[in-house]
């Protein structure tokens, strides 16, 4: 991240000098866990982020005084659990991390029961302070946490589907170091486009349409596709009940905040898949979807279509949609009964 974040730093400071004083104020929520420590860390690191608030119901305040001693200029608060109100005044990106992990054997739905509600109520404050906030939400289930924000802010009559993200770009980062590592291709220079949603079989890789991700065929393409769709599988089981995949995701959490914070900014063409409220699939009652999104002042500027698929990847989608239906259903179901 260093090498190109400092690459698009010198093009910002170049390209964006007026845009550089803006203020943006940044929240971490859940910066006391796995991912919230190394991705606050990495937020700190930004130069587009001026303030950063760091909340989690234990140990916020201690990340934030570690954190601020690094040598960049943005301001840095905790905020312990009762603070949360405070942490959310004037934020203009919240980062959601909040949540438990998986465990060998568990699935990310099977986290639904637990994170729902950590979420659904993480919502229903962000909408009371901090309405117009951009929401990267990264906990788990994906696929149903996002509708969960969505339909509690719909309720609080304040939901902006410009400005509610679901987190996906982890999938997009593995899709880059997976096939470059099978067709000799610098990851950095390997964008491939993953679609669908953040779970399992939801999770479709479109390689066909770049020329390295083309040439991958038969065993190896079934095998590359698999490990893009279970990836978060395989850091699950080498952590061998410590958690899922913490650094990895903090890197592609803070990689997807500087995409909206750079469009935030004025930047164009800053596009990347992620997961919002889309019209792609909703004749098929499909309301987000994961797609490239070009991100701008106001969050989401444009929502890409998916493009040309191959039959294999005409398969894959098939398989996604009846999955991500029901877990945006559950989503929604659970904050119409709340
Ligand atoms: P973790 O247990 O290490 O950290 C979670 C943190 O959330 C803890 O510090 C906990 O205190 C905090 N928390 C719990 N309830 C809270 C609340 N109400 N308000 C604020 N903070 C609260 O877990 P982790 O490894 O950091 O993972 C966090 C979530 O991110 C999990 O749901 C995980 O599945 C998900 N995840 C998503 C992706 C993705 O690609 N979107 C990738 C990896 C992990
Ligand atoms: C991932 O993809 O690594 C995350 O969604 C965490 C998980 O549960 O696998």
């Amino acid at each position: 991240m260093f090498a190109r974040a400092a690459a698009r730093t010198l093009s910002q400071s170049r390209t964006f000098s007026s845009s550089a004083a803006r203020q943006s104020k940044v929240a971490v929520l859940g910066a006391g866990g796995g991912i919230g420590q190394p991705l606050s860390l990495l937020l700190k690191l930004d130069p587009l982020v001026t303030s950063l608030n760091l909340y989690d119901i234990r140990g916020a305040p201690g990340v934030a005084a570690d954190v601020s001693h690094v040598d960049t200029n943005s301001e840095v608060k905790g905020f312990a659990a009762d603070k949360l109100d405070e942490a959310l005044e004037g934020t203009e990106v919240i980062v959601v991390p909040a949540g438990v992990p998986r465990k060998p054997g568990m699935t990310r739905d099977d986290l639904f029961n637990t994170n729902a509600s950590i979420v659904r109520d993480l919502a229903a404050a962000i909408g009371r302070v901090s309405p117009k906030a951009c929401i990267l939400v990264i906990s788990n289930p994906v696929n149903s946490t996002v509708p969960i924000v969505a339909a509690t802010l719909e309720k609080q009559g304040v939901f902006d589907e410009k400005r509610l993200f679901g987190v996906t770009t982890l999938d997009v980062v593995r899709a880059a170091r997976f096939l470059g590592g099978i067709a000799g291709t610098d990851p950095k220079e390997t964008v491939v486009t993953v679609v669908g949603g953040h779970s399992g079989a939801t999770i479709v890789p479109l390689l066909s349409q770049i020329p390295s991700g083309k040439s991958v065929s038969g065993e190896a393409y079934e095998k590359l596709v698999h490990r893009i769709q279970f990836g978060g599988d395989e850091v699950v089981k080498a952590k061998d009940g410590a958690g899922s995949a913490t650094l990895s995701m903090a890197y592609a959490g803070a990689r997807f905040a500087n995409s909206v914070l750079r469009g935030l900014n004025g930047e164009k063409n800053v596009i990347t898949p992620t997961f919002v409220k889309s019209p792609l699939f909703a004749d098929q009652g499909i309301d987000f979807f994961s797609s490239n999104v070009e991100l701008g002042v106001n969050g989401v500027e444009k929502i890409y279509p998916i493009g040309s698929l191959s039959a294999e990847e005409e398969k894959l989608l098939a398989a996604c949609l009846p999955d991500l239906k029901k877990n945006i259903e559950k989503g929604k179901a659970f904050v119409a009964q709340s």
